[in-house]
């Protein structure tokens, strides 16, 4: 190649290396404050992994906790979930974006996969940072700042010293926040943060009840599981009662596991008529949640994104306030999981929507069961007797009570293997014993002539299926009278 040739290849050479900024402020974007913190979490978990290799047991995270500080200056987040070992510090850990080779996957823990979530999180909250952390007693500091950001070369430098911290564990202090961060910061310090704490007591409700712990600015946090109603009536041979609705299956190298039920009674009228002129209802724990490897990566979903109002399956509505589902998928690897670099749900993937049907199936199931009982309320002694479970304890449950519904096996079953369904034998109404629901319509003012007859003066405080109640009983105990006369 001649001079010429050489300068005209140089000028053909198109710039393709990606910016700074594009890390900084464009992929930050792509996620919310709260979610990049958890993502922070996730590497502490991932690091216990690796730490004790197999999770198995009760509590396999007991002993390990994340300490989350923070004030309108400055967010920290500190472990003792064994550190980053000093050739991952150099290799890998600051690096944007991860690799599929080998190497990178014997670093992996049970969550993260693509190499982005503590620089994200970092840039989300702020500017500056350093991150300090010890594995055995080799300890390092990293330091993240303006200078660094406004350089073309990526390199960061790093400073052995043992002196960083006293036990093994990683610390990340950031500063100069963002002015999402320091609002949300300074409305946390007032407030406590709700929406965070919030976020991880259901999103890590999995892991914390695995002895994971989380201190949020000195306040730990408590886990919210998602539990299911369970009873169990035996009426002469045959029984009934209320259980969950489960599939389990291997899809290649994942595992899932369906389980849709009732987390709450189902809702009477009096309550869905205050839910359409007031709002009253809660809704925060209807509907789907989406778990991957303990953590919880979507919570109670009322979208097509878990399968409500798509293909067949009913559009959420109040009146299946009662209805949770739970999906699950369990993997080695954390790259074969549905989760997106967001850790949020990957809804195209081949492995989602195998489940996905599944989860309608189970909705199908609890959706009918709502409408058939619609006219009626359970019996009060069954109500009694309903207790509810963890999604850990259902399966041992769905075994010793297996009359209580049919366990349906399969070895191969649309590209999957091992399948086993659970279908619960529900329990039907019964208008001999279980109590009719009585429903009409009258116009607001007579009902409020029969509340000041009643009661002299308006009760706000009542509503109208209350006053019907009242109308009911009174002429129930006269009926009565008139009898035992
Ligand atoms: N608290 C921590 N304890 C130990 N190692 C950590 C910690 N935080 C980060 N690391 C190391 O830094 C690496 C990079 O973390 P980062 O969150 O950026 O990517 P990732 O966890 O590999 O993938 P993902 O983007 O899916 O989270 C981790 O793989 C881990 O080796
Ligand atoms: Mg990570």
């Amino acid at each position: 190649m001649n001079a010429e040739q050489k300068q005209l290849s140089k000028d053909n050479i198109v710039q393709a290396n990606p910016t700074k900024d594009f890390f900084v402020y464009m992929l930050t974007r792509d996620i919310e404050l709260e979610d990049a913190i958890l993502e922070l979490l996730d590497n502490c978990v991932d690091s216990i992994v690796r730490q004790i290799g197999k999770i198995d047991g009760e509590k396999p995270y007991a002993g390990y906790q994340a300490e989350i500080t923070f004030n309108n200056k400055q967010f920290c987040i500190e472990d003792n979930c064994g550190g980053i070992p000093l050739d991952v510090a150099k290799n890998y850990a600051f690096m944007m974006g991860g690799t599929l080779s080998e190497n990178a996957n014997t670093n992996r823990g049970l969550l993260g996969a693509y190499g982005i979530g503590m620089k994200r999180a970092i840039f989300k909250i702020g500017q500056t940072a350093t991150v300090v952390s010890k594995h055995g007693d080799t300890g390092f500091q990293v330091n993240i700042n303006d200078k660094w950001l406004k350089k073309r070369n990526w390199d960061l430098r790093l400073t052995v010293s043992n002196e960083v911290m006293s036990h093994s564990g990683t610390k990340i202090t950031v500063s100069n926040l963002s002015s999402k961060a320091k609002t949300a910061c300074y409305m946390g310090e007032q407030g406590g943060f709700p929406r965070l704490c919030d976020k991880i007591s259901r999103h890590f409700a999995y892991i914390i009840a695995k002895g994971f712990r989380i201190i949020v600015n000195k306040r730990e946090i408590k886990p919210k599981p998602i539990l299911f109603q369970w009873v169990n009536q035996a009426t002469g041979r045959k029984k009934t009662g209320i259980a969950p609705y489960i599939f389990q299956a291997n899809y290649e190298d994942v595992e899932i596991e369906v389980i849709v039920g009732l987390y709450r009674e189902l809702p009477n009228t009096a309550e869905l008529d205050q839910e359409l002129k007031y709002g009253t209802m809660s809704f925060e724990n209807a509907g789907c949640t989406v778990i991957c490897n303990d953590r919880v990566v979507l919570y109670a979903d009322k979208t097509a994104v878990t399968g409500w109002g798509f293909a067949t399956a009913p559009s959420y509505q109040p009146l299946f306030v009662a209805i949770a589902g739970v999906v699950h998928f369990r993997s080695r690897n954390p790259l074969s999981l549905p989760m997106t670099t967001t850790h949020g749900v990957d809804v195209n993937s081949a492995v989602y929507q195998r489940a996905i049907v599944h989860l309608q199936e189970g909705l199908d199931v609890f959706t009918r069961f709502t409408y058939q009982w619609q006219n009626y309320a359970i019996r009060t002694e069954m109500a009694k007797a309903i207790k509810t479970v963890d999604i850990a304890e259902i399966k041992n449950l769905a075994n010793d009570n297996a009359l209580l519904g049919k366990w349906i096996n399969m070895r191969n079953h649309k590209g999957m293997s091992d399948v086993h369904i659970f279908w619960p034998k529900l329990i039907e109404p019964n208008p001999n014993i279980d109590p009719t629901v009585i429903t009409f319509a009258k116009p607001d003012s007579e009902i409020e002539e029969i509340t000041e007859y009643l009661f002299e003066q308006p009760d706000y405080l009542l509503t109208p299926s209350d006053i019907g109640d009242i109308c009911f009983r009174e002429i129930l105990s006269k009926a009565r009278k008139n009898y035992e006369w």
